[in-house]
């Protein structure tokens, strides 16, 4: 069934106590509203529309920057969810399909949640996702009669009866987009809030001898998020089951609860991952690689065999090939490491690519940035890089080539050459020795004036 997505996003969410819209705090590194249109992404839909209103402009980047072809619909007034929906039929006045009514503040709903409430709409005009609520509070009731769903009352306007429901609205619903705009044109604001209710649709269109069903899904897939209490323990869910996924799927976490994943992280089987390892966004690590204590790692690639860290960072751009080895202290960013290529300790390699073998002695840093533009390093492939070397980019060292310790690379290196830019070692025979007994004199008539 071709489907069209709406993400309402127009809320202020004050209890965020925020200069950013609510929809943009993020969860394991991507915006929740980012989540919403992952989940929905799943359905393959036509359209993608993210209702805004307040911050419009950071929602619309943002969910420009999830999905290009996204289109973003101003609501200035947040008169209800009804209202907000409405924002988008202009968008959808020739559309035959469907259309399914996602929350930007509700990141968790499960792609198979979601293909279920598809399946049930082969016999129903409208289907609601509901959830049994441990404590059912504010949330609107579904009000059931067998498979049929009645209607939807909210707390505000339920009975003493109706409040008793424990039979929650998750407030995802899917209905053939021409139907929802129809029935929605009927919603009228005559209720405790004076709000445009969404959920009205639901009695009307049985009024109109509609079916519609209520497809249940567990409570933790709706959970919405108004406050930083509940983004923390929105953080703490993922994480949670990030880590489940993570070792169901032949991962070795040694310390499950000390490793932090982004939403797109991607581990292969028998991947290694020691205690306090964090993910940022973009990261792909290959069959059995291993990644040591306390590394830091974002939108890298880390090939089979390779092993980084501890105390490893890995930035954006990062690639490393077979069984290199990245050790502790070292920063690598937008470079690429040869297979086999070492370097283990106290370096920054940013804006490089180094050839297979290459050996990177302790210290070495590539010089990168003069102050106005970024230039480039090119290691060729078994290279030796004597210890504390800094290559001034543009530079670029030959296959097989060395540098001397310390030494300050200016120009290229070509191949198998041996490069020494440092200043030369002079020896002064007894001369410590003098300087040492001048010292401790003086030392000693200092000690004595104190007296
Ligand atoms: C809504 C449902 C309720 C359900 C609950 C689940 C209605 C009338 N009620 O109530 O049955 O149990 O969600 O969490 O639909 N929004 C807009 N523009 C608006 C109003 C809302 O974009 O004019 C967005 C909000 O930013 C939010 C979502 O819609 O993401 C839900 O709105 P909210 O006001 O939180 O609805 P609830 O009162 O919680
Ligand atoms: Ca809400």
């Amino acid at each position: 069934m071709s489907t069209a997505l709406i993400i309402l996003a127009a809320g202020q969410g004050t209890r965020m106590n925020s200069e950013l819209p609510k929809v943009l705090h993020a969860i394991a590194g991507a915006p929740m509203l980012g989540h919403a249109m992952q989940a929905g992404a799943t359905l393959d839909p036509d359209h993608v529309i993210v209702v805004a209103g307040h911050g419009a402009e950071a929602v619309r980047k943002a969910a420009l920057d999830f999905d290009e072809a996204a289109q973003i619909v101003l609501q200035t007034e947040q008169l209800g969810t009804a209202h907000a929906v409405a924002q988008a039929a202009p968008l959808l006045t020739k559309y035959s399909g469907d259309a399914l009514v996602l929350y930007g503040d509700t990141p968790f709903i499960q792609p198979e949640t979601l293909a279920r409430m598809q399946a049930a709409r082969a016999s129903h005009d409208i289907v609601v996702l509901g959830f049994e609520a441990a404590d059912p509070g504010r949330y609107g009731r579904l009000v059931t009669d067998g498979e049929t769903l009645l209607r939807i009352v909210e707390f505000k306007d339920a009975t003493e009866d109706e409040r008793a429901i424990t039979l929650c609205n998750s407030g995802v619903i899917m209905a053939p987009c021409a139907l929802l705009f129809e029935l929605i044109a009927q919603v009228g604001n005559a209720n405790a809030a004076g709000e445009y209710y969404l959920t009205d649709i639901v009695g009307l269109a049985r009024a109109q001898g509609l079916s519609a069903t209520a497809v249940t899904c567990h409570e933790a897939e709706t959970m919405g998020i108004n406050s930083r209490a509940e983004l923390a323990q929105a953080e703490a869910a993922f994480q949670a089951r990030k880590r489940a996924e993570a070792l169901e799927t032949g991962v070795t976490l040694t310390a499950p609860e000390t490793v932090h994943f982004a939403y797109d992280t991607w581990l292969g089987r028998d991947c290694m991952v020691e205690p306090y390892v964090v993910f940022g966004p973009g990261v792909t690590i290959e069959t059995g690689a291993h990644i040591r204590a306390f590394s830091h790692l974002e939108g890298c690639h880390v090939a089979r065999g390779a092993v980084v860290g501890p105390y490893a960072r890995l930035r954006p751009g990062t690639e490393l090939s077979e069984h290199a080895r990245i050790g502790n202290f070292v920063e690598v960013k937008n470079a690429l490491i040869g297979e086999g290529a070492k370097v283990n300790h106290l370096s920054y390699i940013g804006d490089a690519s180094i050839g297979d073998e290459s050996n990177i002695g302790a210290g070495t840093i590539t010089c990168n940035y003069d102050g106005v533009s970024k230039h480039t390093t090119v290691i060729g492939a078994r290279v030796f890089v004597g210890s504390n070397t800094m290559l001034v980019a543009p530079v670029t060292l030959g296959d097989g080539a060395m540098t001397g310790s310390g030494s300050v690379i200016t120009r290229n290196v070509a191949p198998d050459a041996l490069a020494i830019a440092r200043a030369p070692q002079v020896d002064k025979p007894g001369r410590a020795r003098k300087l040492f007994d001048l010292l401790k004199a003086k030392a000693l008539k200092r000690d004595k004036g104190a007296d």
